[in-house]
């Protein structure tokens, strides 16, 4: 019988480096890359685009009725499409940004998202990043991470990739939008971003990004990539 495929969960705060770790992690070891936040956000998307308020949760469960998601793998990076639409770059907008963490407090989107997060699994062995990829959406893997920093490097991390992005908001703003969904996230009655049992807790302060994915990769029985190879395009 064919051994099952590894699932790495690396949880945390926004802007905590998870997305960068687990793309360099997955590359590696010859993982697909998952990023669970750009489904909750594609779910944001679309409901901004249709006129569904983000606090109405009965209109988000039939949005998500409606809803047509289909998944495929590119880069190795696993991405998906809704009613038929790559939304992109809009996903990182701050209307996304402002709203992503109420529509992903309602327990039906959750609910749905989950789902399609356990589906990805056909797809291979998978790095997720998340909120709750370790508590609840692969509680039973081995491999847990919760990834953190400090909450001024984490604003000085995200405005820096904002503003490479073309942003003009300052690291004010930048640190505000991160407070707010950081007590979103953490205080919702579903599934709040807290440390999964067993979870190996990284703090990335003043860590060099090569040091946490050797730390990832050692404690999940692979080579550490070199500094240069394991760098993504
Ligand atoms: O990871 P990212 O910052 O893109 O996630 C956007 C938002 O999606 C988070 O602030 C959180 O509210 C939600 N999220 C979640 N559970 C996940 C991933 C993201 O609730 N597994």
């Amino acid at each position: 019988m064919k051994t099952p495929e590894r699932v790495i969960a690396i949880d945390g705060p926004s802007a905590s480096g998870k997305s960068t770790v687990a793309r360099r992690v997955a590359s590696a070891l010859g993982l697909r890359y998952v990023d669970s936040g750009a489904l909750y956000r594609g779910v944001t998307w679309l409901a901004l685009r249709e006129g569904v308020p983000p606090e109405d949760a009965a209109a988000l469960e039939r949005l998500l009725e409606r809803a047509d998601v289909r998944f495929g793998v590119a880069d190795g990076a696993v991405r998906f499409t809704l009613n038929g639409t790559d939304p992109g770059l809009a996903l990182r907008g701050a209307d996304v940004n402002a709203n992503v963490s109420e529509v992903a407090a309602a327990p039906a989107v959750r609910h749905r998202v989950v789902a399609w997060l356990r589906e990805m699994r056909a797809l291979g062995g998978l790095v997720m990043e998340g909120r709750d990829i370790g508590t609840r959406v692969f509680p039973d893997t081995p491999y847990k991470f919760y990834l953190d920093a400090s909450p001024e490097e984490r604003a000085r991390r995200r405005h820096a990739e904002d503003a490479g992005r073309g942003s003009a908001a300052s690291l004010g703003t930048v640190q505000a939008s991160l407070q707010h969904r950081d007590r979103i996230d953490t205080s919702r009655r579903a599934d709040p971003l807290k440390v999964a049992p067993g979870a190996t807790v990284i703090d990335s302060t003043g860590m060099e990004i090569d040091d946490v994915v050797a730390v990832v990769c050692r404690a999940v029985g692979g080579i550490a990539p070199s500094a240069k190879e394991g760098r993504g395009p």
